[in-house]
């Protein structure tokens, strides 16, 4: 906190605020005396202007198109790391030693099986279901495998039900493909990467083993780690909300998946490839688009554009825009849809539409291309950004558990409904 103080005149009265000042500059007004000194609240629909929590996880500046995981930048994060290095430095703020890395790495590998019994619950569950609604319903049921996981449990637990959400995701989400399809499942391989292993199970088949490409593995292992945490985003802040209550971490995490299924949220990333596609197959060009998406009234909007924080370039994208294009190249390939993504960014850039809203291509305005030539379907695309999320989700779960100014979450509201009536009988109205 700093000495500064706020200002604010209601009515006759002046209150002093104080002014709380971030590591790296951001201030912010501490209301928290607001209502009880004014009797006021602060209205803010989509709490843009509201600090939720004080957090050492991730810094990101939306006008400069900063991204930063316990200050290291995320190009660096990108270029040098792994995604299991990246989720122990999110969950410990430190990056690991070697000795801590192989630990890590082992204690995940380890907890990668699920429950036998638990498998039966895909086959209660369509096929054609969305595999999002499936994996937030099974890793729902992950507290009934593991009764003893509370929200105040020891910290040992706490930590060792962090790991099983690591190890298990990829397990419950490959299953969640195979169980679309009608394959059988694939047992993890203790002897694979994280990375490796998931495509293992996702694509290997009891008949025939998969040949994990080193190339794609990579690929994948740099798409999780740039969706790894993003601060107090929409699905971060439900596992912050719901973990308020003192729900468990599973429960927790399961309401994140559903929060980031939405299209404008995670779920932006299958919705940019099925625009592509409609483009591709001539429904409209990519200048009637544009048009359309301009227009207020026609509904559409240009998905995998604009950010509720960046306000220039979202680093993540700059770096999966290179990655698309050395993906496709490193597999020989080249998607068409790629151009016409190209094609809508640069009519956005010189629009005035986009310019003054200050929209840019976001994180999922080309991660699907590359999922896409990995081989990954349409609708797991979305169930892939849960993966590199989690461990945000999970360290800001345990941060939100082990802060000093936790309490539920309970916003309020402004009433604008009837007042006072009388009950009116049935036969009367
Ligand atoms: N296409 C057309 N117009 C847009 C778009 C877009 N993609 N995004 C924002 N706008 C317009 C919007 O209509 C509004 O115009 P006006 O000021 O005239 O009313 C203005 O820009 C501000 O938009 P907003 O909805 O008030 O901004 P927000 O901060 O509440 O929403 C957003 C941010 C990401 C929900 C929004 O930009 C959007 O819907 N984008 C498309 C969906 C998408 O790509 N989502 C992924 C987000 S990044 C990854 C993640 O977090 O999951």
């Amino acid at each position: 906190m700093t000495s500064e103080t706020a200002k604010l005149t209601i009515g006759d009265q002046e209150i002093e605020l104080p002014v709380l000042k971030g590591a790296e500059g951001e201030i912010a007004i501490d209301i928290r005396a607001l209502r009880a000194q004014t009797g006021a609240i602060t209205f803010d629909p989509g709490y843009a202007n509201t600090g939720s929590c004080r957090s050492t996880i991730t810094f990101l500046d939306g006008e400069k198109g900063i991204l930063r995981y316990c200050g290291y930048p995320i190009e660096q994060l990108a270029e040098k790391s792994t995604f299991l290095e990246v989720a122990w430095l999110l969950m410990n703020r430190e990056l690991p030693s070697a000795n801590q890395l192989e630990q890590w790495e082992n204690e995940i590998t380890y907890h990668t099986m699920v429950h036998e019994d638990l498998k039966r619950l895909y086959a209660s569950m369509p096929k054609e279901g969305h595999p999002m609604a499936v994996c937030a319903a099974i890793v729902g049921a992950l507290s009934t495998f593991y009764q003893d996981v509370k929200f105040d449990s020891p910290e040992i637990e706490r930590r060792i039900a962090a790991v099983r959400l690591m190890a298990k995701v990829p397990t419950i989400a490959a299953y969640s493909f195979k169980h679309s399809i009608g394959q059988p499942f694939m047992y993890p391989r203790n002897d694979l990467n994280y990375a490796s292993n998931l495509l293992h199970m996702m694509f290997a088949t009891p008949c025939e083993e998969y040949e994990v490409d080193p190339v794609i593995a990579r690929a994948l292992d740099l798409l999780l780690i740039l969706h790894a945490d993003h601060e107090q985003n929409c699905s971060t802040s439900t596992v912050r909300m719901v973990g308020s209550s003192q729900a468990n971490l599973f429960a927790s995490v399961s309401a994140g998946i559903s929060a980031l299924w939405g299209p404008l949220h995670g779920g932006a990333n299958q919705k940019v490839i099925e625009m592509l596609i409609s483009i591709q197959d001539g429904e409209r060009s990519a200048k009637q688009f544009m048009e359309l998406a301009k227009d207020k009234d026609s509904g559409v909007r240009l998905m995998g554009f604009g950010h509720r924080v960046y306000k220039n370039h979202d680093p993540r994208a700059r770096i999966l825009k290179q990655a698309c294009h050395d993906v496709l190249q490193r597999l020989g390939t080249s998607d068409p849809l790629l151009e016409i993504a190209q094609e809508l960014e640069s009519i956005a850039l010189e629009d005035d539409y986009f310019v003054e809203r200050k929209l840019y291509p976001n994180v999922d305005f080309y991660s699907g291309i590359i999922y896409k030539a990995l081989g990954i379907p349409t609708d797991m695309f979305t169930v892939f950004f849960a993966l590199g999320r989690l461990p945000g989700w999970i360290a800001q779960w345990l941060e939100f558990h082990g802060d000093e100014d936790k309490k539920i979450c309970r916003p309020r509201q402004i009433y604008i409904g009837a007042n006072e009536r009388d009950y009116v009988p049935l036969e009367k109205r």
